[in-house]
């Protein structure tokens, strides 16, 4: 029997979820942009699933713009940012984000535009104070991950946004990871966009949306026809965007109804009964605010990949490379300041809805027993 602890890499698709997509990847197969009933009903389905995703977040349904993912929403936010205003070609990031936010600010620079990095600390934060010296009167975007992927640490974003509004700049997050693991409101936050991802939260691949603050404007990514007000051309991924309005749901739901102790108080188990049988382990970000889900656990003496190998019965994901004759660790944790040996000991361990508390006592003690066969 597995125990699958890899939730941050990737949600299975929750039933409720699929249940809602099958119609539309059945018989009410119609263009939105057609107006016979067939057509209509699959307009009212997408505006029935943008009001979903926009109750998830607190935000209006005419802000959500659906995408194919967050690495396309990351994207529109970014470069439709800097590109719509040619006054202000610097933008400010930071060295912990996802490279769906990397990427693009890496092709803005090679255009010529600034990209300040803000840097982070060993506890997997952001150093604010450089935030406010780097963002300026000159910045045009500030975007930042919001829980951070590998670590599961969340970055002080309505700081941050207060930073930015100071100088007149938007903020993005990229709220993939947070998204349905946490309540979110994009007014508590003060954020100006939010990219989501639907495979994170128990939604298919392929799909995800754009939160964008009303009033703001964005050059467009993709050239083509008019569908999501201009923002977004291309027929719509109908079966796709019920699916994730459905996510966001459900998400809300279980969220007002369950909220988050449960699989923190399982997340703490997991790491107490780790430290119990491994001295020394230990926790990414302990002590900072981290998202209930997930663990970055740093194994000493001992590299994460190879416990992994050495752990058949548990699937997780560790932040390293591997090259052809060494393994390097993860740029993230590196770019927190932790040292290289420590680092190549770390294993994220991300746990979902589904995850009970007999998965996290036979994973700890799996674990545990993978440790010491590769330290022996
Ligand atoms: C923080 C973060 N941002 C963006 C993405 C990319 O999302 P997608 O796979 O939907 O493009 C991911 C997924 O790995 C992520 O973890």
């Amino acid at each position: 029997m597995t125990i699958y602890l890899d939730h941050n890499a990737t949600t299975p698709i929750a039933s409720g979820v699929l249940d809602a997509m099958l119609p539309f990847l059945r018989e009410e197969f119609g263009n939105p942009s057609s107006s016979h009933a067939l057509g209509r009903r699959a307009k009212d389905a997408i505006e029935n699933a943008r009001a979903q995703v926009a109750a998830l977040i607190g935000a209006r349904s005419d802000e959500i713009v659906f995408t194919s993912g967050g690495t396309e929403a990351s994207n529109m936010a970014i470069r439709g940012t800097m590109l719509a205003n040619a006054d202000k070609r610097t933008l400010v990031t930071s060295t912990i984000e996802h490279p769906a936010t990397d990427e693009p600010c890496n092709w803005l620079a090679r255009r010529g535009y600034t990209v300040h990095r803000i840097g982070a600390r060993p506890d997997g934060c952001i150093e604010l104070a450089e935030g406010r010296r780097l963002i300026g009167t000159d910045t045009g975007l500030v975007t930042l991950i919001h829980a951070q992927n590998e670590t599961g640490v969340l970055q002080p974003v309505s700081d941050v946004a207060a930073m930015a509004h100071d100088h007149g700049a938007p903020l993005h997050i990229d709220a993939a990871q947070s998204v349905g693991k946490i309540a979110i409101d994009v007014e508590a936050l003060g954020v100006d966009l939010l990219s989501i991802a639907g495979h994170k939260l128990y939604a298919p691949k392929g799909v995800g949306a754009l939160y964008v603050r009303r009033g703001r404007t964005l050059e467009p990514v993709l050239r083509g026809a008019g569908q999501e007000s201009g923002r977004r051309p291309g027929t719509e991924n109908v079966p796709y965007i019920v699916g994730l309005g459905e996510a966001c749901r459900l998400a809300a739901l279980r969220l007002r109804e369950r909220g988050t102790q449960t699989i923190a108080a399982l997340a703490s188990d997991l790491y107490a009964r780790l430290q119990a049988e491994i001295p020394g382990i230990e926790l990414v970000g302990n002590g900072s605010e981290r998202l209930p889900n997930t663990l970055n656990v740093l194994f000493p003496r001992a590299s994460g990949r190879k416990v992994l190998e050495a752990c058949p019965d548990v699937i997780a994901s560790t932040g390293s490379a591997c090259h052809a004759d060494h393994e390097s660790a993860s740029a993230v944790l590196r770019a927190c300041g932790i040292a290289e040996d420590k680092a190549l000991g770390a294993v994220r361990l991300s746990l979902g809805f589904h995850t009970t508390a007999d998965d996290v006592k036979l994973a700890a003690t799996a674990l545990a027993n993978a440790w010491r066969r590769v330290t022996a």
